[in-house]
């Protein structure tokens, strides 16, 4: 990581990389939300949910990946260069 200019090495280079939930797959467990909040969020019913446009910003990617690794239902995935 590129302490100075940390966008340098974000990712693959400067490949951009995002969060998305299966809403098919999610059942609620909600361990998303829990341990990644400034990621995930829950709806009015529980599941998961992106917040915003599920961006994961520069430092945060071992957060978005420990979240892919506690959901039990694997219907979290991280994309790269959307
Ligand atoms: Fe759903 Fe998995 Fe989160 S089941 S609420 S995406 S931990």
């Amino acid at each position: 990581m590129n302490e100075l200019y940390p966008g340098l090495s974000h990712g693959k280079g400067n490949v951009l990389v995002k969060v998305q939930i299966d809403s098919r797959c999610c059942q609620g467990h909600g361990r998303c939300y829990d341990l990644v909040p400034s990621l995930f969020g829950d709806d009015e019913e529980g599941y998961g949910r992106v917040l915003g446009d599920g961006r994961v910003a520069p430092g945060q990617e071992h957060d978005a990946h420990r979240a892919v690794a506690n959901c039990p239902e694997r219907a979290i995935e991280i994309v790269e260069g959307m």
